[in-house]
């Protein structure tokens, strides 16, 4: 599959999508179980949902909150973290916001799409444990709205984690996308970055995405656990 490439890469960096999660119990979005399924993301995740549709607004994140008190990073997550260790594996750039990655010891995480681990005020910032979600705390002493710490649609993304996910892009020799649909932009825009400078790239996703035609590699109808243990074995990491 791609082994070897992870052997002579210089600067491998990870994208990671939702796909990455669903091993562990979290449900992606546009998939056949996904989240988005029978759901519309604009009247849920979006700063008019936050502004106008509260109450289901903040169904859906304590619902999400909720579902993450009982998932653990699968065994892929602890292959990155030895391709990390072992290879050349730089920078993990990912738009989840479950902290998967994170609570796998994965280093170089840059989160595109903030974390629903967090809440904060959204008038004045102040950052509130995802409990008082559950405590119906919904309101900062500044009479602003306690909201998750994602990027909702309509919000622009942090401007230094884009810049640093660009720059990781640019210098990859190998860009592996684990599960995403690359349908999201900007996110969507670093495969086609790091493509452009002249990296490999792989694209390990159950469903065909819009960038299949451009990759050097595409693994589709595969769990991405049984894909990254697969190719270590091939590796024979310890
Ligand atoms: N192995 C391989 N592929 C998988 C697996 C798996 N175990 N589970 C799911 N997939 C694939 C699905 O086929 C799907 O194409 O992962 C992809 C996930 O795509 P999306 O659900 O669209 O998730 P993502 O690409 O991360 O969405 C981007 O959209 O709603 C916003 O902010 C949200 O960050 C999210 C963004």
């Amino acid at each position: 599959m791609f082994a070897q490439w992870l052997k002579e890469s210089k600067y491998t960096v990870i994208f990671s999508g939702a796909g990455m999660s669903t091993e562990s119990g979290v449900p992606d979005f546009r998939s056949s179980k996904g989240l988005w399924q029978g759901r519309d993301p604009q009247s849920l995740a979006s700063t008019e949902a936050m502004a106008y549709n509260k109450k289901e607004f903040v169904a859906f994140y304590r619902m999400r909150i909720q579902a993450l008190q009982s998932t653990h990073p699968h065994r892929g997550y602890d292959v990155l973290s030895a391709w990390a260790n072992q290879l050349q594996l730089k920078s993990i750039i990912t738009q989840n916001t479950d902290g998967l990655h994170e609570q796998a010891g994965n280093v170089n995480v840059l989160t595109l799409h903030g974390t629903i681990r967090r809440l904060h005020c959204n008038a004045c910032g102040t950052v509130y444990p995802t409990d008082d979600y559950f405590n119906d705390r919904l309101y900062c002493s500044c009479g602003g709205f306690i909201r998750p710490s994602v990027v909702l649609f309509g919000e622009s993304l942090d401007s230094h984690v884009l810049a640093a996910a660009g720059r990781e892009a640019r210098k990859a020799d190998l860009f592996i996308v684990l599960g995403s649909s690359l349908v999201v932009s900007p996110a969507n825009s670093f495969p086609v970055l790091a493509k452009e400078q002249g990296a490999k790239l792989v694209i390990v996703n159950h469903d065909p995405t819009p960038l299949d035609s451009m990759a050097d590699v595409v693994i589709n109808k595969r769990k991405i656990g049984d894909v990254l243990h697969d190719v270590n074995e091939e590796l024979a990491l310890d």
